[in-house]
Parts: C-alpha cells; structure tokens; sequence
C-alpha cells in the first residue's frame, strides 16, 4: 500500500498536489512518499518479534541520502555493493555495525575502508576474494566478519536478468566449495565466520524458490555445527516483488513466518535486504506529455521522460502502471509512451489507453526503485530532480541537473 492516491480525480502524495509540483519543480520529476517508505520498512522491522532480525536496505534501489537517512533513522541497516554505496550510507548517518558488504567485484581499497569502519559482515562471492579478505585484515592486524554468499542453483522464476541464484549465473560460491572455506575461515586469526547467505533474485511472486534456498542453507548451517562451527546468522538476500501491475506477491510478514517456522529452535538471527519492496511503490516518476503522432501502424504519445531517466521498461521489458496525475472526462485513445531518445527501445509502456491531452502530466508508478538509480545522461540529458513528500510539504533532495552538470570533469585538448 502506498500514499499515491487520485482526491476528487487530482493525484495527491500524502496531501501534496502532484499536478502543482510538476508545475512549481519541472518534468520528469521523481517524487517519493516518507510514510509509504517508512509503511514499507516497518512492515519488514516488525514482522519477527520473536528472533533477532536486521533488515538491510539494498542501497541500489534507491540510494538518495535522504531516503537513505530516513531509513538509518528508523534503524535499518544497509547492504552495499561498493565504495560509492558505502560512502552514502555513511554520509546518511548509518551505523557501521549495521552495514553488509555485498558484490562480486569488491576492489582492495573497499575492504580495507570497510575493515577500517567496522561493517557487520562482508558476504565473500568467491574463494579468492576470501584470501584476499583475510590477507587484508591480517595486514590491517583485525579480523574481518564473513559470510559465505551460496549459489543454491534454486530457480527464481523471474526474468532472466534479475535470476541471481542459478549455477549459470556469476554470483555465490558453488555450495560444495563452502564447506572447505567455512573451515579454512574458523581456523583463519583474521576471519570470523559469521554467516551464511544467498540472493537468488529479484521481483519474486512466490517465495516458494527463496524458503527452498533457505533450506539449502538451513542444511549446511546444520552440517557445520556438527563440525563445531556454529553460524550466527542466515541472510537470504532481497527479492520479494511488488505490484506493479497486478501481481501478487507474499507480504514480508506472510514470507518472515514461513522463515522462521523453518529456522525452527536453531539460535540463529535472521538478515534480510530488501531493496524494490521498500523503496518501488514509495515513488513516482512524472511526465508531461510532449507530442501525439499517429504512425502508419499506431499511435506515439511522446513524452519528457525516457529511457535514461527509467530503464526498467526497455531493459527488462517491465510493465509499470501508468496513471494521469489529473483525471479528464473525455474520450480515450490507445498509444505507446515512448521517450525523446533517438532508439527504437526508448519505450516507457507500450498500447495503453490514456485520455491525456498535450501539456498534461503523467505519473509512472511504482518508480521508486530502479529508477534514478539506473538513470543516466545517455543524450545528454540532464537527470532529473528527486522530491520527498512529507504530508503537506515537499523537500527537494536531489536537484535537477544543470546544463554544465552535463560537461563536469570534461575538458578540451590543449
Ligand atoms: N541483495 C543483493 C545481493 C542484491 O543483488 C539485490 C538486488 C538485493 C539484495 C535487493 O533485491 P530486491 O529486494 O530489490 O529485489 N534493476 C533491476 C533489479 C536488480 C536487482 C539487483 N540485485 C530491476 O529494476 O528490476
């Protein structure tokens, strides 16, 4: 549930006027609801009185520092894939403690800031990285807390560029190679095996491969504390999905009992790092509608955001609602949103039927995450400004960029 809703046929954050914001800060124009994220958060943080939790926010689903704040301010902690992700959750008042380091690339100087700080945990992706880890804390004369990131081979059933969890795909170590490192980490003075973990993919609707995972997981933990190893805890990643158009995906709550039920007596503390659950539906994207042609074959509604501002539609061929931020009574037509970018890919939805006329403003829901954050200049187009919503009042907190934005850093031949 979100704050996003139509007042006598006017699309309202909270009690914001979305149509007056898109006049007063200009398109496109993310917009983020507080109480929806904070909704979201809570829905996680208060689902499992009964078991120590720690709800890590994915960073890159939306890594504005003031959304990144909010959450720190509710408690959360983060899961980070690099040096820049790290630096942000820090700038946004984040508790090292509370910081899980994940990625397949991580680069020397990453672990060393992160060892430095004092993150909970590193979630190591391969073998290599494991003795690049202890080296680095040997040098640093500390110990480096570690998880071992599994690769259960558990079909996610999502599209295939968001299906992290399966042999062919890069991440986690293959599961008959954990048993060695768990080993090798409990006999290592500089590693402390903490944990164990997996992410198998993104916007799941059943959570049916993540509670197989878990058992997956739940079997290895079991095998290393015959051996007197004893795992803290179990981090099984992000993943569950939102509605974006009419899916159904399990609630937090609904998925955290299913868990818990599986841990069963086992003293381990569970981590999660939902990212799209979170931060998806506590935005929106608006536009204004530029132009109408009709083609040969069909109709363009040509609008002022595009593929550089929202990529989800032409890199996955997502589906996100997409609703007049004021209502008309007047006849509709069906076209495709497509952006000003100069590709045939640049599409925002395709054959939807909308009654907005020229000059109007649009509202792409569920924008949220994923959205700024696999934005980019592609044409030279400045990325777009991000609001917060709180009630009656809106906060800008990220600028729209500039036109010498555009050009920071370049610079002609002598
Ligand atoms: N943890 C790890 C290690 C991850 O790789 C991810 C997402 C998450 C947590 C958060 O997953 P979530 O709860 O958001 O599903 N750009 C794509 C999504 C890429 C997800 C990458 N990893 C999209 O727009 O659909």
């Amino acid at each position: 549930m979100d704050f996003f809703n139509h007042v006598q046929g006017r699309l309202m954050a909270e009690q914001t006027d979305v149509a007056q914001l898109a006049e007063q800060f200009g398109t496109p124009l993310f917009i983020y609801s507080r109480a929806t994220l904070e909704r979201h958060y809570h829905a996680y943080a208060n689902a499992m009185p009964n078991r120590d939790l720690m709800i890590c926010y994915a960073v890159k689903a939306n890594s504005n520092i003031a959304v990144l704040n909010l959450l720190a301010r509710l408690g959360a902690g983060f899961d980070i894939v690099s040096g820049g992700e790290l630096e942000r959750v820090l700038l946004a008042g984040a508790s090292p403690s509370r910081i899980v380091f994940s990625g397949v690339g991580k680069t020397e100087s990453e672990i060393e800031r992160a060892l430095q700080i004092g993150i909970h945990c590193f979630n190591v992706e391969s073998p290599s990285e494991l003795h690049q880890i202890a080296a680095i804390a040997e040098r640093l004369n500390t110990q480096a807390p570690i998880s071992i990131r599994v690769n259960p081979n558990v079909d996610p059933k999502t599209h295939p560029y968001i299906s992290t969890g399966l042999k062919q795909n890069k991440f986690g170590i293959k599961m008959t190679d954990a048993p060695d490192l768990y080993r090798f980490a409990h006999q290592h003075q500089h590693l402390n095996p903490l944990g164990i973990d997996c992410h198998i993919g993104s916007q799941l609707t059943d959570d049916g491969p993540l509670l197989d995972a878990l058992d997956i997981l739940i079997d290895q933990i079991d095998t290393l504390a015959s051996e007197g190893i004893s795992l803290k805890h179990v981090d099984l990643g992000g993943g569950l999905g939102v509605p974006y158009i009419d899916e159904q995906p399990p609630s937090p709550a609904q998925f955290m009992a299913r868990v818990d039920e599986r841990l069963g007596d086992r003293n381990v503390s569970l981590v999660l790092e939902p990212g799209r659950s979170i931060a998806a539906n506590a935005g929106i994207l608006v536009t204004k509608l530029l132009h109408l042609k009709q083609g040969e074959d069909r109709k363009f509604a040509i609008i002022d955001a595009a593929m550089n501002d929202l990529l989800r539609p032409a890199l996955y061929q997502a589906e996100q609602k997409v609703v007049p931020v004021v209502e008309q009574d007047r006849d509709t037509y069906t076209a495709d949103l497509v952006g000003p970018i100069c590709e045939t890919g640049d599409f925002i939805a395709k054959g939807r039927t909308i009654n907005t006329a020229v000059g109007e403003f649009l509202a792409i829901r569920s924008s949220g995450a994923y959205g700024f954050t696999m934005s980019s200049n592609y044409n030279s187009r400045p990325r777009a400004a991000e609001l917060m919503i709180d009630g009656d009042k809106a906060y800008v907190i990220r600028q729209r960029e500039s036109l010498s934005d555009l050009v920071r850093g370049e610079s002609l031949l002598p």
